[in-house]
C-alpha cells in the first residue's frame, strides 16, 4: 500500500520541504523510501541533512530492503558520541556511546548498570563540544530504580546546575511489559517534540521475564521482545539518538569453566543490540566492563569506579 505524501505525515518535516519534495515529483513515502538521500537533495534542492532527515523518517514507515553502502557511511557520518564519565570505557566504546545504536549493558545485580544509565542521563546534556549530545534524556525506568537526587549528585559533582540536568530528564515508570512496548511505540512523536538524544530503558527485559514464564510461553515473549527491540532500533536510526538498555545474566550452571553468568534475552537480545557491554563486579567500588560480539570493536577489559559522580576511571 503506497501511502500518499502530505503534510505531517513524517513526522518533525516542516510542510516547506515536505513541498518542495511534492514539487519535484515524490508523491508517496515510498518514492522517498527508496531514493538515496543524495538524490533527494538534488532533485527537490533541500540540505542533505533535511534530505537524510526525510529519507530516515520516509524509511520508518515502510522496509527499506536493500540500502545503499554509500548511504549508511552518510548516516555513520552524523553520528556523534557521548562520553560514559569515564575516559577508559569511552575508549573501549570507540570514543562513547553512539547516536544511530543500540547500546546494552548486561550484568549481575549492583554490577553499574543504573549507575551508568544515570550518569549519561547528565552527560548526553553536555554540548557536543563537551563530550555530549547537547539534547535532552527520556528514560523509561521499569524497575523505579529511577533517583532524581542521585542524578542531582551527579551533575553537582559535574559542575552542573542539578535542577535544569532534572528538567531535561523525562521519566516514564513502565508497570508491565504491555506498558512498556506503549511508551516505546509513543517514543518517535517525543523524540522529535523534545529534543531527545538519549532514550534510556533500564531494564529492557525484566518485564519480559517475570511475566513470561515456563517453556510454553517463551516464543510469544520473543516475538514481543523482538517487536519492541526493532522499535528501538528503528528509533534509533531515525532520529540518530543513542539508545542504552539494560539486561540481566542468569547462571548456567552447566558451564565447565570461565563465568557461569550468561546474558538473558537469547538469540533475539543478542542481535538486536549494535555494542553489548559485559559488566562485572570488581574490588571495593570498582567494575569491569568488556565489549562483547561488536561488529567494529575489540574485546578488552577495562577498569572503573562507581564515585559521587557515577562513573569514572578507575585510580591505578
Ligand atoms: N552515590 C554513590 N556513590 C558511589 N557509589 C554508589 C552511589 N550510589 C550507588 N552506588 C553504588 O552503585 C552500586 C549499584 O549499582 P547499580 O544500581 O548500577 O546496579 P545495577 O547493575 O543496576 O543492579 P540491578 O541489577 O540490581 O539493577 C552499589 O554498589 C552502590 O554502592
Ligand atoms: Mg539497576
Amino acid at each position: 500500500m503506497a501511502e500518499i505524501l502530505e503534510p505531517g505525515i513524517l513526522k518533525g518535516v516542516a510542510s516547506t520541504t515536505v513541498n518542495k519534495l511534492l514539487k519535484s515529483g515524490f508523491t508517496t513515502v515510498e518514492s522517498i523510501a527508496v531514493t538515496p538521500a543524495r538524490e533527494i537533495a538534488e532533485m527537490a534542492g533541500m540540505g542533505r541533512d533535511t534530505a537524510l532527515k526525510v529519507c530516515r523518517l520516509a524509511r520508518m514507515h515502510v522496509d527499506p530492503g536493500f540500502v545503499p553502502a554509500l548511504e549508511i557511511l552518510d548516516m555513520r557520518k552524523s553520528m556523534i558520541k557521548c562520553t560514559t564519565g569515564s575516559g577508559e570505557f569511552d575508549r573501549i566504546l570507540g570514543g562513547g556511546v553512539e547516536t544511530g545504536a543500540i547500546t546494552e549493558l548486561i550484568g549481575e545485580f549492583g554490577s553499574g548498570k543504573t549507575q551508568i544509565c544515570f550518569t549519561l542521563s547528565v552527560t548526553a546534556q553536555l554540548p557536543v563540544e563537551e563530550g555530549g549530545f547537547g539534547g535532552n534524556v527520556c528514560v523509561i525506568d521499569t524497575e523505579s530504580t529511577f533517583m532524581p537526587e542521585r542524578i542531582m549528585q551527579i551533575a553537582e559533582e559535574r559542575g552542573m546546575d542539578p535542577t535544569k540536568v532534572l528538567e531535561r530528564i523525562l521519566i516514564a515508570r513502565a508497570y508491565n511489559s504491555e506498558h512498556q512496548i506503549i511508551l516505546v511505540n509513543s517514543l518517535p512523536e517525543l523524540v522529535e517534540k523534545s529534543g531527545i538524544k538519549l532514550v534510556v530503558v533500564d531494564s529492557m527485559i525484566g518485564h519480559f521475564r517475570g511475566e513470561y514464564i515456563g517453556r510454553g510461553n517463551l516464543s510469544e515473549r520473543q516475538q514481543k521482545l523482538g517487536a519492541c527491540l526493532s522499535k528501538l532500533m528503528r528509533v534509533a536510526e531515525a532520529f540518530n539518538i543513542a539508545v542504552v538498555i539494560t539486561n540481566q545474566v542468569m547462571a548456567t550452571p552447566d558451564t565447565m569453566y570461565g563465568d557461569p553468568n550468561k546474558p538473558t534475552g537469547g538469540h533475539v537480545m543478542a542481535h538486536s543490540c549494535t555494542h553489548r557491554v559485559y559488566l562485572r563486579k570488581g574490588r571495593q567500588n570498582t567494575r569491569l566492563a568488556r565489549v562483547i560480539d561488536s561488529p567494529s570493536l575489540p574485546e578488552e577489559k577495562i577498569r572503573f569506579a562507581l564515585t559521587a559522580a557515577g562513573i569514572e576511571d578507575a585510580e591505578e
